[in-house]
């Protein structure tokens, strides 16, 4: 009993009429404390249930508004490529709808088509093609004999439409032509846009022309591409060889057909981003892959430049 007594003291549960009690006993405890305990816990919704009830939503690793795949059509900004090819929008339409997130004026459309076609080659000896001929010739698949050709776009070669668009959209409301080109001349910095090595005064640029032509019968407004135009007369009036060239010319059209619908800011905001240099690039991988695939065609030997070509000091 005093064990009993002991046991009830320490807070133990002990049967009052001995070992008879024992299964009350335990009985009565787990109705009291040890039920609640055992209650099944209600488990959180499922997460694709949730998801179908659109209780939930996952958060995104890829946020992106320019296609949508998941329908039976796929859609382009919106648009079905059904209704894209029964209207005709072309490569235009589709760069204007993929990159301006847009249907862009059908004009503006064309105008691209323009630029495609003259950037899309000029010969073997610039620097894209010289690259993309001698991966070729090295034995090294398209991917890598474009890329490599691609690689050698920028300031000085089929990169300078960015620079240029960036310097207009800098200047025309600031400075005059003149001033631009004392500024530029001050700062010891070429005027990008401007120049050419086999192109001058006296071998004119037909595409630069084909662009200009263009302009002027189609697009309400020349602002940028005048101005230029300005610049370049002053620069030739030095040097014939600096001529108003192919990315100068693209670059300032660009800009004055998207301010017919675009504000300024936002144009901005899309030059810093270089879509005006994507216009080159997309343009340039055509002839570049044209390229490759001539040298294979022709059964090229593996490219080893002549010594004789190289002054050795
Ligand atoms: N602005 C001002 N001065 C220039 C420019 C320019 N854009 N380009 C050349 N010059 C000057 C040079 O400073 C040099 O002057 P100097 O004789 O007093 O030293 C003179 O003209 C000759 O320069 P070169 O280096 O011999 O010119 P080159 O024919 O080699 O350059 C090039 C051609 C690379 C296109 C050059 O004119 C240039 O850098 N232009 C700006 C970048 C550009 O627009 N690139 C795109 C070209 S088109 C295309 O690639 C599709
Ligand atoms: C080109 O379109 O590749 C050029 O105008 C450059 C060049 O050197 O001819």
């Amino acid at each position: 009993l005093e064990k009993n007594n002991a046991l009830r003291e320490a807070g133990a549960h002990v049967p009052t009429n001995g070992f008879d009690g024992i299964g009350s006993s335990v009985s009565e405890l787990f109705a009291q404390d040890l039920r609640p305990i055992c209650t099944p816990r209600v488990l959180p919704l499922d997460f694709r249930v949730a998801k179908k009830q659109n209780l939930v939503r996952k958060s995104s690793s890829i946020v992106s508004t320019i296609v949508d795949e998941r329908g039976t059509e796929l859609l382009y900004s919106g648009q079905t490529i059904h209704s894209i090819v029964d209207q005709g929008m072309g490569l235009g339409g589709t760069i204007g709808l993929l990159w301006f997130r847009r249907q862009i004026p059908p004009a503006f459309a064309r105008f691209i088509e323009l630029c495609l076609v003259v950037c899309a080659d000029h010969g073997p000896c610039v620097s894209g093609a010289h690259n993309t001929i001698v991966a070729t010739r090295a034995g090294r698949d398209m991917v890598s004999s474009v890329a490599s050709g691609l690689l050698t776009i920028g300031d000085r070669f089929g990169g300078a439409l960015d620079a240029a668009g960036q310097m207009l959209l800098d200047s025309v409301d600031r400075i005059t032509p003149s001033e631009l080109v004392v500024e530029m001349r001050k700062s010891n910095t070429r005027i990008p846009g401007i120049g050419h090595r086999v192109k001058s005064v006296d071998n004119p640029d037909s595409r630069v022309q084909l662009i200009k032509d263009y302009m002027r019968t189609q697009c309400e407004t020349v602002t940028y591409l005048s101005y230029f135009e300005e610049v370049a007369a002053i620069t030739t009036s030095k040097k014939g060889s600096l001529i108003l060239n192919v990315d100068g010319a693209v670059a300032a059209s660009m800009i004055d057909y998207m301010s017919t619908f675009m504000s300024l800011d936002d144009i901005r905001s899309l030059v810093d981003n270089g879509l005006l240099n994507g216009i080159f690039i997309v343009s340039r991988s055509i002839g570049l892959t044209g390229h490759h695939l001539d040298q294979l065609q022709l059964g090229q030997p593996l490219y080893r430049h002549e010594t004789d070509d190289v002054f050795y000091g």
